[in-house]
Formats: structure tokens, C-alpha cells, sequence
């Protein structure tokens, strides 16, 4: 099969509508995971919040129910039709204190008075320079002001047995091909685990750090969709990088596959590891 090493330039997971959805549901499933960072970060009533990176505004509404009326949150994202998803979300909810801009991370300028907080969840890994960007991001929080991000830990080989018992060899398979595609285009699954140097160099003091990750069984699972989801948004780039055909994928079938295995061995499966980490800048 033809691969390609070179790494593949600019956001791989794309902004249609059905990815546009994924990450409502991804929002979902992982929603309780980024609210307990969001409160021992320390976010509350009255702060000011910018959200960069902020998709379809899952990670800005769980830091608008935080920070309440008084407050305000800033989601920033570089794709407008995120931004307008985040826009509409929010006003059907009648949320008035949040707020989205399109606006690319990398040259983003914010004219308003310094905010409370940054946060971000599934973004620093998009960059080549994680620690650059959150530098130039940090100029918009004020001295005080509390920085917290959580990514997606994904380690190249993790060990079978620790993400699933037993094996479900359909979801074991699912996960090694997104891993390994994200390696193939570039992308540096280790992101979150590098949190605190990347925080450090970012000019931080040491971050506070927690894992979390889902664990999850039995046929109503949300997890099977999770991955079937991902591998449909990545199967372009999935077969691009030569990790495997459409055939051997077969997307439509994939969450059914899983689910069925995982039901009729009675698997328990574990999602990789979120990790969140989280500093006040001095
Ligand atoms: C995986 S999504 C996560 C969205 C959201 N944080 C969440 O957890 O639901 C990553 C988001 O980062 C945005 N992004 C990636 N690179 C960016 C950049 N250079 N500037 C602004 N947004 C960027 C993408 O457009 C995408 O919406």
C-alpha cells in the first residue's frame, strides 16, 4: 500500500457537518471529564474566560455554567463554520455570556481587558509548537489568571490488556489505526503527556496535572460510536498514509462490530487517558 511520511500540513480532522457533530458528541462523552478540570483549574462566578480552540463550544459552555451570568467566556476558533455551529448552540440554550470569533490561534489579537482564565481541550496537539502558541496566548491573561488545557493521550503501543479486559480485538484495532494515523500525518499524540514541560517552556510555573479517562461496558456505550466516528472523519487520511484501505476499515459496520464483540465477550473497554493540566501564570 502507498505511504506518505510527510507530515500533513495544517487541521486533519476538518470542519464538515458530520465532524461538526462528532464533537458535540465527543463534547458529551468526555463533558464531565473537562468539568472537573475546569473546577479544580479554579474557574468561578464573575471570571472572564477565553476558550481557544473552542470547535462547536462544548468546552465554553461547560466554563459558562462556572462562571455564571457575571461572568464571561470567549470561544476562539479558526473555523467559521464551528463558530457559527457554537453561535447557534448558544443561542437556542439563550446563553448571553458567551461569546465566539473566528479567528486563527496563531495571529489571534484580543483587544479586550485581560481574562481570568485560558482553557482549551483537544487543541495544543494541532500545533508544531505547542508551548509558542500558548506564549503568545498567555499575553491576553492577566497575572493571577488561571491557564488549563486537557488533551488526548495517545501513546503509540499502550498495552492491549490495559484497554481492554478481555480483548476486544475490533476496538483494539480501531484505536491502534487512529494512533498511528495521527503519527503518520505529523501530529504528536505525546502532546499530553508533555503538558507540564510545554507549560514550562510556555514561561508557567509547574502545572498541577490529573488523568482521567472513561471506562466503559455493555451495549448502550457510547464508546463504540466515539470510535467509529473518528476513524470515519480520519478514513481519508487513514488511507492516505497507507495505515489501511476503506475495505479493511469498513466504517458503516464499524461501531456495530465493536459493540457486538465487546457485548458477546463482555469487555470492559478504556478509553485513552485525558490528561489535564493546569497553572496560574505569575
Ligand atoms: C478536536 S477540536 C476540539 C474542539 C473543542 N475544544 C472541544 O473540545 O470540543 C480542535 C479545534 O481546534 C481548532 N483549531 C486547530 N488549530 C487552530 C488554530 N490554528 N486556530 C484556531 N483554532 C484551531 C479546530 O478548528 C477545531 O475546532
Amino acid at each position: 500500500m502507498k505511504r506518505t511520511e510527510t507530515p500533513v500540513a495544517g487541521y486533519v480532522l476538518g470542519h464538515s457537518q458530520p465532524e461538526l457533530e462528532r464533537l458535540v458528541q465527543q463534547g458529551r462523552f468526555f463533558g464531565e471529564l473537562t468539568e472537573i478540570m475546569l473546577l479544580k483549574a479554579g474557574l468561578a462566578p464573575g471570571m472572564r474566560v477565553l476558550d481557544a480552540g473552542c470547535g462547536a463550544g462544548d468546552v465554553s459552555f461547560l466554563a459558562a455554567k462556572l462562571v455564571g451570568p457575571e461572568g464571561l467566556v470567549i470561544g476562539v476558533d479558526q473555523s467559521a463554520e464551528a463558530i457559527a455551529l457554537a453561535q447557534q448552540r448558544a443561542q437556542s440554550a439563550g446563553l448571553s455570556n458567551v461569546q465566539f470569533i473566528a479567528a486563527d490561534l496563531a495571529d489571534f489579537q484580543f483587544d479586550g481587558e485581560p481574562v481570568d482564565a485560558l482553557i482549551g481541550r483537544f487543541v495544543l496537539m494541532y500545533f508544531p509548537d505547542p508551548a509558542a502558541v500558548m506564549r503568545r496566548l498567555l499575553a491576553f491573561v492577566k497575572p493571577g489568571g488561571i491557564v488549563a488545557f486537557q488533551e488526548l493521550d495517545l501513546a503509540p503501543a499502550p498495552p492491549v490488556e490495559i484497554m481492554c479486559q478481555p480483548i476486544c480485538e475490533t476496538y483494539v484495532a480501531a484505536a491502534t489505526r487512529i494512533t498511528q494515523t495521527f503519527a503518520r500525518a505529523g501530529i504528536d499524540g505525546r502532546t499530553a503527556i508533555k503538558l507540564g514541560q510545554i507549560f514550562q517552556r510556555a514561561g508557567l510555573p509547574a502545572p498541577q496535572m490529573l488523568a482521567m479517562l472513561r471506562v466503559e461496558r455493555g451495549a448502550d456505550s457510547p464508546i463504540y460510536e466515539w470510535v467509529a466516528q473518528i476513524t470515519r472523519t480520519l478514513l481519508p487520511l487513514i488511507q492516505q498514509t497507507g495505515v489501511a484501505t476503506a475495505e479493511a476499515v469498513q466504517v458503516d459496520t464499524l461501531a456495530e462490530r465493536m459493540r457486538r464483540e465487546a457485548v458477546e465477550k463482555d469487555c470492559t473497554l478504556i478509553t485513552p487517558p485525558l490528561i489535564a493540566a493546569w497553572a496560574c501564570k505569575q
